[in-house]
């Protein structure tokens, strides 16, 4: 093959062939292609898309680039949960367990947070002992025994996209939703879920600020998981302003463990059981998750899973000593506050990190103490920043300077799930 050939046909708009698609994503996995050619080969693709045919193809040849698991041997229906990525987005903690309480299995490959929105292995970890790191093997006995597993995707797992992604991210191409669709799907296709439900993210908090650009990766998503043979359904949620209360990673596992056993913020539990919902009916299971959230069900199952992780679920989770108040400077209602604003300064505590090597800090995060149409005085908390590291707290309180506003009148109150696409 003539890799420059393939570089001008995308380059002029023209349409590669599944035989192009598979050589490329071969020999780019395999290091066989000069970084010049295959930097401005992507870029191309940027420019110019893939339609739908070559992005199913490009998607499959990055699934068997390494190995697929095989979950047939569980004996349960598998349905898994993908989120872009919000502030204070700790769905999965208490999303996976419910779901698993009722009979599904949900094999949770996970990754680490990077930039303001946490991720879901850093969050496990604050838990004392808990184990990320499952062998194939011990994956699938605890899907038979528990139903259900956090741990981080191993290398062999659609191997290009790993390669991909951080040359996209070196050249400037991230953000191209064709890309951003093959990248995550390519990953939950080669864990072997038989249904996949996502979690599109739209707003300041969010990969996707807008809703159109959020409806098109959805959309081409799930085009895409149904393609490949995944039964795949997306739900569009608000991400404008934090999801529950608390930000960061500790604070985030004793709010799920709240919503596990029937309480916590009414927006986690909503979305918690519109996602549920969601993923039982892709799995064929007919019950209610609202009554196994209320009933015990669903933390039972968490407490397992933790057990079987080698955390202990008993355990008093640390929280920091050192907390900082930020005030309402008038009173009336809160009509803003910003998800971004509130996740980067979560970030600057030191609840995410710069580079994939750094380490997080397990208690840094923000409690938002009063939310999006709570009425305040002048002088009553809004946000509780809970500080690891002192010299960290100049810059994270710079990020707040514009995080909320306060007005005389209460706006609507944001409609959590926004639309689904099927
Ligand atoms: N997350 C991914 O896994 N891939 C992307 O390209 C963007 C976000």
């Amino acid at each position: 093959m003539n890799f420059i050939d393939l570089i001008r046909i995308k380059r002029d708009g023209g349409v590669l062939s599944d035989e192009q698609i598979r050589w490329f994503i071969n020999a780019f996995t395999k290091n066989e292609i000069p970084d010049e050619q295959a930097g401005s080969f992507i870029m191309t693709v940027f420019f110019n898309g893939l339609n739908n045919q070559e992005l199913n193809t490009w998607t499959d040849a990055m699934v068997k680039s390494g190995e697929r698991l095989d979950l047939t041997s569980v004996g349960k229906p598998t349905v898994d949960k993908h989120s872009t990525g919000g502030v204070g987005d700790k769905i999965s903690l208490p999303l996976n367990p419910l779901v698993a309480s009722l009979g599904a299995a949900v094999p949770q490959l996970s990754g680490r947070g990077l930039g303001v929105t946490g991720g879901t292995l850093d969050k496990m970890e604050s838990i004392p002992g808990f184990n990320i790191l499952l062998t194939n093997e011990q994956m699938i006995s605890q899907l038979k025994t528990v139903g259900v597993f956090v741990t981080a995707a191993g290398v062999g797992l659609a191997p290009a996209d790993r390669k991909m992604y951080s040359f996209r991210d070196v050249i400037g191409a991230v953000e191209c939703i064709p890309l951003i669709a093959s990248s995550i799907m390519s990953k939950k296709i080669a864990e072997g879920t038989a249904s996949l439900v996502l979690d599109v993210k739209v707003g300041s908090g969010a990969f996707m600020k807008n809703l159109s650009s959020a409806k098109q990766l959805a959309e081409t998503m799930v085009k895409i998981g149904n393609a490949a043979g995944v039964k795949t359904v997306a739900l569009l949620t608000q991400m404008e302003t934090p999801l529950g209360r608390a930000v960061g990673n500790v604070l985030e596992v004793i709010e799920s463990i709240e919503i596990l056993q029937g309480k916590g913020p009414a927006d986690v539990r909503e979305l918690t059981l519109a996602l549920a919902k969601e993923m039982l009916e892709l799995a064929g299971i007919n019950e209610d998750p609202t009554k196994a959230l209320d009933d015990g069900r669903a933390y039972a199952t968490w407490i397992e899973m933790v057990k079987a992780q080698g955390g202990d679920p008993n355990v008093k989770l640390p929280v920091a000593d050192k907390k900082e108040m930020i005030v309402a400077n008038k009173s009336g209602y809160i009509t803003k506050l910003d998800a971004y604003a509130v996740g980067l300064s979560a970030w600057r505590l030191g609840a995410g990190r710069v580079k994939k090597e750094d380490d997080v800090s397990k208690i840094a995060g923000i409690i938002c103490v009063a939310k999006e149409g709570d009425f305040v005085e002048e002088g009553q908390p809004i946000l509780e920043l809970h500080i690891d590291d002192e010299s960290r707290l100049k810059s994270a309180k710079e990020a707040l300077q514009d995080a909320f506003e306060i007005s005389p009148e209460a706006l609507e109150p944001r409609k959590i799930v926004i639309e689904r696409i099927a």
